[in-house]
């Protein structure tokens, strides 16, 4: 026999509060078990206690306009779920102790920041129509011939058909000879950063990092728990003699040779054999994300340090975030030979596999040429963006701020005189309500030079060029403000 909650002498409620219509009832369901839904969030939001008689079968039935047998099939559910109890003849009880939520305090609002798309933000892209129209096509055509043989359990690296789609790309836009069993698909290149230094490093194990650089594959990298250790950038690209100095026994470094993120340095040649010959010296690995060398505007871009490498010491990264759609979540890594075998293995540990469905999409794209159309089209649209915001912002701060035209990529650095305190760039941001970043925010240790990172990607001409007379506004008041304080001090 069960035993009786100790207030089970208190007469059973004759009406409960009831709400059968909230977001905790599943629309179409059974009677029983809406009833059921709405029985459980009374109890475990306290509005009936622990160990209260529930009203008789025939009264609930009542109330609710429900079957009675339907009101039996909901009271046995929560018997069997321990949210009551039930004794013969003395009726049916909320069980003396229930589970957590109904004594939970207040739970704390979860806020998840997501990325902006307001003035300047970063990671923007323009989403083309007819692009889109291609791809749905594709979708389409794949989806309809999808079979159980796409199913099942796949291969760790992903799609072989897109695999071997990227490597004539990798070959034909970035000098990078590779084989198709060399690639991984992941879902963009912080994925593929974790995966491939979950192959190679220990933990606690070191990484040369740009500094200035890129803070989510800082944080990626700390997340993983690797140490970051940052290495300064000069005209050059990464100072690999301080990178030598700072942490001799780094296992890897990731870098962005093609254009440094985010002061746009194009790594020299002289610089390039120096990190290959540092990293054959420790045995260690270079990352070298190639994230915007589809968008080059003047010049043929330098051949990838990877190609250089013949993919020996280098692992090349890869994304189809600004070259197709942010939303697709796919990017790719090439690996030196020596890494498969490991990185599948990481890979295969952390996720299994990377899903099937778009792949083949993609894979038509770049075979199609609907990919090489778009990125035509796109560049030209991204040469206008940036060739306006770079003009305006000189144009309008009268000097204020110096802007190097980036000859590739999505965003621009807009600086001020290296003496000028960071606060003012701070300053102006905020009175200008800008949204790309401060150039401050970019680094560990390097002092930082005061200015901005601007996104000009997915950004309209009109709305890039207002924002940019305000901040040039804003850029010359704070400027005017700061040396008046000077002054008076
Ligand atoms: C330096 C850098 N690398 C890589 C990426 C792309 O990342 P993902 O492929 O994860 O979208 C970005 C995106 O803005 C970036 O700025």
């Amino acid at each position: 026999m069960q035993k009786i909650p100790t207030n089970s002498s208190s007469p059973a409620k004759t009406e409960l509060p009831l709400d059968l219509t909230g977001p905790h009832i599943t629309a179409g369901a059974s009677a029983a078990h809406r009833l059921y839904q709405a029985l459980c969030e009374t109890i475990v939001s306290g509005l009936i206690k622990p160990g209260e008689l529930l009203p008789p079968s025939r009264a609930l039935a009542k109330q609710t306009g429900f079957r009675r047998n339907a009101v039996v099939t909901a009271y046995e559910r929560l018997i069997a779920d321990g949210l009551a109890d039930a004794t013969v003849g003395s009726g049916t009880f909320v069980a003396a102790r229930i589970p957590a939520r109904a004594a939970e305090p207040n739970k704390p609002k979860v806020v998840v920041e997501m990325p902006g798309q307001g003035a300047f933000a970063l990671g923007c892209t323009h989403i083309d129509e007819r692009a889109v129209q291609r791809f749905r096509a594709f979708v389409g055509r794949r989806m309809r011939a999808f079979g159980a043989e796409h199913l099942h359990y796949g291969d760790p690296r992903g799609s072989g058909e897109l695999r071997a789609a990227i490597a004539d790309h990798l070959l034909s836009a970035r000098g990078l000879r590779c084989d198709p069993d060399q690639i991984m698909l992941t879902s963009g290149t912080l994925h593929a950063l974790r995966i491939v230094l979950s192959a190679i490093l220990r933990s606690n194990d070191q990484v040369w990092c740009e500094d200035p650089g890129y803070p989510a594959a800082r944080t990626t990298i700390a997340h993983c728990g690797y140490r970051a250790v940052p290495v300064p950038v000069d005209e050059h690209g990464i100072c690999v003699a301080n990178g030598r100095i700072a942490a001799p026994s780094a296992r890897a470094a990731y870098v962005t040779p093609s254009h440094q993120f985010p002061l746009g340095v194009q790594m020299s040649m002289s610089r390039r054999l120096e990190l290959l010959d540092w990293a054959r010296q420790a045995g260690a690995f270079v990352l070298e994300d190639d994230y915007d060398s589809e968008f080059r505007y003047d010049g043929a871009p330098l051949m990838s340090l990877a190609g250089i490498d013949r993919l020996q010491r280098v692992i090349y990264l890869g994304t189809f975030a600004k070259t197709l759609f942010p939303g697709l979540r796919i990017g790719y890594c090439a690996l030196p030979e020596r890494l498969i075998a490991d990185v599948t293995a990481a890979r295969a540990a952390l996720d299994r596999f990377p899903g099937t469905l778009m792949e083949g999409a993609v894979a038509d794209m770049l075979n199609s040429g609907a990919f090489a159309a778009n990125l035509k089209r796109v560049r030209k649209l991204y040469r206008e963006a940036r060739e306006a915001l770079a003009e305006t912002l000189e144009a309008k701060s009268d000097r204020a701020l110096s802007v190097p035209v980036p000859s590739q990529g999505l965003h621009l650095v807009a600086r001020f005189d290296p003496s000028i305190d960071p606060s003012v760039a701070a300053q102006a941001k905020r009175a200008a309500g800008a949204e790309g970043w401060l150039l401050a925010d970019t680094y560990s240790r390097a002092r930082p030079l005061p200015g901005f990172v601007l996104g000009f990607s997915g950004h309209a001409v009109p709305q890039l060029v207002a924002s940019a007379e305000r901040l040039a506004r804003e850029s010359r008041s704070a400027l005017r403000a700061k040396s008046r304080a000077g002054r008076r001090a």
